[in-house]
């Protein structure tokens, strides 16, 4: 199960990654927002957050118009990784190296079939561990 939130700037984004999350016949919880209407990413930012510190998913997704801001908010809550991802390496590389538990997009930068590859790149990806789980070991003694 994947949990997925987006502000006003990328909620037609949101429905194309459920769609294609769906036809894989996975499972997705939905944080709004369903429509243009201006939202604060932030507010987003912490629903997806703290549902996936409830460890009742996999990982979250959070989108707005470029993905900035929505990822800066996520990596101030504290056990999350959240990667802003513009293309399919970075993605592969935020779950081998990074483990992220949080990926970001911008609705307004990535066209759909692009921000589905993303997505795909992510989720195909494995966490290699070792030296690199150290290194998030010291990510998270920033918190403290
Ligand atoms: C909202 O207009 C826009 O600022 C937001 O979606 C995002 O791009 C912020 O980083």
């Amino acid at each position: 199960m994947i949990v997925i939130g987006s502000d006003h700037g990328a909620f037609e984004l949101k429905a194309v990654l459920k769609e294609h999350l769906a036809a894989k016949g996975i499972e997705v919880e939905d944080c709004g927002t369903f429509d243009g209407s201006s939202v604060d990413y932030p507010d987003i930012a912490e629903k997806v957050c703290e549902k996936v510190k409830s460890g009742q998913f996999e990982f979250g997704i959070l989108l707005c118009g470029t993905g900035i801001g929505i990822s800066i908010a996520a990596n101030k809550i504290d056990g999350i990784r959240c990667a802003l991802l513009n293309n399919e390496y970075s993605a592969e590389k935020a779950k081998q190296h990074n483990n992220a538990n949080v990926i970001a997009m911008g609705g307004r930068v990535l066209g759909p079939d692009l921000a589905k590859n993303i997505l795909d790149a992510f989720m195909n990806a494995s966490f290699e561990g070792g030296r690199h789980q150290n290194r998030i070991d010291k990510i998270h003694a920033l918190e403290k």
